[in-house]
């Protein structure tokens, strides 16, 4: 069997070391271009992938001169529609990063244009193959805590916090963070409960901590902060300063900076900024199901710990220390599990998943995250967007309506 052929569209960090590394070592696959509005991007994402790819500054440029079976869209979250519609239309299948779109309205025009070519698109929702919350949603299937009625799920994650530091601090970019990040987890609730579809959402989300205000050590008079942690007067105390390992020698050096003004290290005390960094996000589903997703960046702590309730008992898992504990309701007979530990990114899920696509593009398997699942889970954090920022209760319904 021939190997498929993959452009990766967004030659960043998901583009190349975890799409490029994991594409580069898949026996049935090949990665031969890289497109990138940001030359320096792609001549470091292909030195370190140790590849000798073709470059391409358009999606349009690429299609034209390759023959792709697939591409990879790992571009900031705000073109992943106007990438996949174009990829669509050109009769190539799509694996797109989450989210989907950052509107119903985009992910219905990628969900139109993939059912008129017949093309695949599948999501990046790695958390699905994360085998913790595999063994998870078997457990639920099975019946063990009879029916789930209550669900919750409260993230910490420090890494959260560099989002300030890039495009992922501005609503304009991604939709704001209940989509960016969110999506992620709107989407594990929905495919553990198989699918119920959301009625109403509220939210409450804000910054408290990533402000000026909060600058962590004493700033003196007439020494500014920031604009880049790389350039900051005060990066030999500030706790938080952010090295993406040695920056003058990455995709993110000051020559790849003033191609397109794009720095990842943006001081994320002082830079301008419109999305969250904690906030509660509540669903009801349409069979009565609650769930509340909690997302904070500010913390020393990284995990994912879910509470599910059933008729017959709870269940608490921990995706960091991958337990799940399962408590009956009427017995003290607690069993736990311990999941063992996997290879690879994202608690061994990256792999998996680019692993599952090549299988649903050779018809070995049927497509197991797609384009309308994508659209739900972006439905529900744009109405936690809208709940937030109206301060209301966002009934799923009226993202539908025009
Ligand atoms: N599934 C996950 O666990 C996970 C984790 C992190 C990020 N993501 C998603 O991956 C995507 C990329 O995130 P990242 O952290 O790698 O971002 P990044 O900023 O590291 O990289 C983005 C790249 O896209 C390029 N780009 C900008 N505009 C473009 C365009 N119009 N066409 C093509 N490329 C363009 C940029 O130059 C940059 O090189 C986002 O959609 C994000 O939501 C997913």
């Amino acid at each position: 069997m021939e190997n498929l052929k993959f452009g990766i569209i967004g030659a960043g960090s998901r583009g190349i070391a975890a799409f490029g590394e994991i594409i580069k070592k898949h026996p049935g696959a090949e990665l031969v271009a890289l497109c990138d509005p940001n030359p320096v991007r792609m001549k470091e994402g292909a030195r370190i992938l140790g590849l000798e790819l073709n470059f391409y500054g358009s999606i349009t440029e690429m299609i034209k001169q390759e023959k792709l079976d697939a591409v990879v869209i790992t571009s900031p979250d705000f073109y992943h529609e106007e990438n996949a519609v174009e990829a669509l239309k050109s009769g190539i299948n799509v694996l797109i990063d989450k989210p989907l779109a950052t509107t119903v309205k985009g992910c219905r025009n990628i969900i139109e244009t993939a059912e008129k070519t017949g093309k695949v698109i599948m999501i990046g929702f790695n958390l699905r193959h994360n085998a913790v919350l595999k063994r998870l949603k078997s457990i639920i299937s099975a019946g063990t805590v009879g029916d789930v009625f209550l669900l919750e799920n409260r993230e910490f994650y420090d890494g959260g916090r560099t989002y300030m530091s890039r495009w992922n601090r501005s609503y304009a970019k991604c939709g704001g963070l209940w989509i960016h990040k969110g999506s992620h987890d709107f989407d594990v609730f929905q495919w553990l409960l198989d699918f119920p579809k959301p009625v109403k959402v509220s939210s409450f989300a804000g910054i408290n901590v990533l402000n000026p205000e909060h600058i962590p050590f004493e700033v003196a008079p007439g020494t500014k902060v920031g604009p880049t942690c790389h350039q900051c007067a005060y990066g030999d105390i500030c706790p938080d300063k952010y090295t993406i390992a040695d920056i003058q020698n990455s995709p993110w050096k000051d020559e790849a900076v003033a191609v397109d003004g794009y720095a990842k290290d943006l001081c994320m005390y002082t830079s301008d900024k419109d999305n969250h960094d904690n906030g509660i996000a509540m669903v009801e589903y349409e069979n009565g199901i609650r769930a509340s997703h909690l997302e904070c960046f500010i913390t020393p702590i990284n995990d994912r710990l879910y509470t599910i309730v059933g008729t017959l008992g709870q269940i608490e898992a921990s995706l960091t220390k991958r337990t799940i504990k399962v408590f009956p309701r009427w017995s003290s007979e607690v069993v736990t599990y311990e999941i063992p530990e996997e290879e690879g990114g994202h608690g061994g899920a990256d792999p998996k998943l680019v692993d599952y696509f090549i299988k649903v593009l050779r018809g070995e398997l049927p497509n197991g995250s797609t384009a309308e699942h994508g659209m739900w889970s972006t439905a529900v954090g744009q109405a936690a967007e809208i709940a937030r920022r109206e301060s209301r209760v966002v009934e799923i319904k009226e993202l539908f309506e025009n």
